[in-house]
């Protein structure tokens, strides 16, 4: 049901080839040592100017993962640029506001109309205004990431990143295409990890008893050497931590809407072709039935044999089936174990669809599909939009 052509398998196959499958990860380890090296020397230099003072974790974390992923898209981190469209230089900050804050803060604005299809010719002039100016000031300002990367292959500079790849390997892409393709990249690294990480810092601060769990954890098989990806397997109470953290805080509480081409059945329903169906992970993730104590956050419900490889991912944080989420493996890196990496993999190049997963097989999969479905009818206003409304999905969009 979700939108999948050749279009969208051919840019699927780019990125995880370039950048975000199991090699290409290994290939950019390098930026990602180097992100947790300043991470690292950042906090110690801050507890050290300041021993008293709180630590604002965001402001490195936000600031570093964007550096990754313009290393890892564009082949560079930069602290300001010239954009011509806009007339005027750019600092990294406001670089970073037009291509992840607006976006974001587009993404969750709400088009009252989407609920009352019927009165879609009453124009929303503010809501499409703000809605073009955050589009034309986040194109004038790939347009120039592009401009000045070409330029430097242009002078024979060798860089290994996303782009470099669609330059040579993807030449039937529009300039558009290339554009909207290398932003996504942008920001589905920049914002999910660093709102993971967050929420997981202020879950351990309030739970020292866990904290110090993972503290001795740690201590146990790294002693005083730096945490590295590889010891990451032999620690399954951090893993439980990441996968708590997601079921509670997931950063993408809603998938993205799946589009019905045609008339379905799911679950009972009936689904009229041109709906759009948004899935509430949320809503699953905090259901009694399926999670004891849900609105509790213990990592301890995936310990000790009592979920496999397959639960870690019960929780959906990722989406599912052919749009599964791309960066999934650099999200968790390569702190899941060889079975979950199987998993993992299977989810990536799946052909079913996120719905059919959830509504197959299992009473598991099918209580949770029922969750997301009653609250998608009980509360359709808040939460999901079931709407009749064909959405111009000309682009490869995410989120
Ligand atoms: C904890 C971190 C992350 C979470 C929870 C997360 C979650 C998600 C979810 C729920 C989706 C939609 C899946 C669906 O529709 O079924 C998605 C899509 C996607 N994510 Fe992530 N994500 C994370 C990190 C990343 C990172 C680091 C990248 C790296 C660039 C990334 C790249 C993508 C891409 C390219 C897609 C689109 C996939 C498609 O449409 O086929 N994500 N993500």
């Amino acid at each position: 049901m979700s939108d999948y052509n050749e279009y969208y398998k051919t840019v699927k196959r780019h990125i995880l080839t370039s950048t975000l499958g199991s090699n290409a990860q290994k290939r950019h380890h390098i930026h990602r040592d180097i992100m947790i090296d300043s991470i690292t020397k950042q906090f110690r230099t801050l507890v050290e100017a300041h021993p008293s003072e709180a630590v604002n974790f965001r402001k490195v974390f936000q600031s570093e993962l964007f550096g990754l992923s313009l290393k890892q898209a564009i082949g560079k981190d930069i602290e300001s640029i010239y954009v011509e469209e806009l007339g005027t230089v750019l600092s990294r900050d406001e670089i970073f506001k037009i291509l992840v804050i607006d976006p974001m803060e587009g993404a969750i604005e709400v088009d009252w109309r989407d609920f009352f299809p019927y009165l879609k010719w009453i124009p929303n002039r503010s809501f499409e205004k703000r809605l073009q100016q955050m589009y034309s000031r986040r194109e004038a300002v790939m347009k120039a990431l592009i401009k000045e990367h070409m330029k430097r292959i242009a002078f024979g500079e060798e860089i290994n990143c996303y782009l470099d790849y669609l330059v040579s390997e993807a030449n039937t892409l529009t300039e558009q295409q290339m554009l909207m393709l290398i932003w996504e990249a942008i920001i589905e690294s920049s914002d999910t990890t660093a709102v993971v990480t967050e929420w997981a810092m202020y879950e351990l601060s309030r739970n020292p008893e866990k904290q110090n769990r993972l503290y001795q954890e740690i201590q146990n098989i790294c002693g005083f050497d730096k945490i590295t990806e590889d010891k990451l397997c032999k620690l399954p109470y951090l893993s439980a931590v990441f996968h708590e953290t997601l079921r509670k805080h997931s950063p993408v509480p809603i998938v993205p809407l799946r589009y019905a081409h045609e008339d379905a059945q799911l679950g009972g329903y009936h689904i009229p072709a041109g709906s759009e169906i948004a899935i509430n992970i949320y809503g699953c993730n905090m259901d009694k039935k399926i999670w004891d104590c849900p609105e509790e956050w213990n990592p301890e419900r995936f310990l000790d044999g009592k979920n496999d490889s397959m639960d870690l991912h019960k929780t959906m944080a990722f989406g599912g089936g052919k749009r599964v989420c791309a960066g999934a493996l650099q999200a968790m890196s390569q702190e899941i174990d060889e079975g979950g990496k199987e998993v993992l993999m299977r989810l990536l190049v799946d052909q079913t669809d996120l719905l059919s997963l959830i509504f197959q097989s299992t009473s598991q999969s099918s209580q949770i599909c029922t969750t997301a479905f009653i609250d998608l009818h009980a509360d359709d206003l808040e939460i999901a939009s079931l709407v009749n409304k064909v959405k111009d999905s000309t682009h490869f969009s995410a989120f």
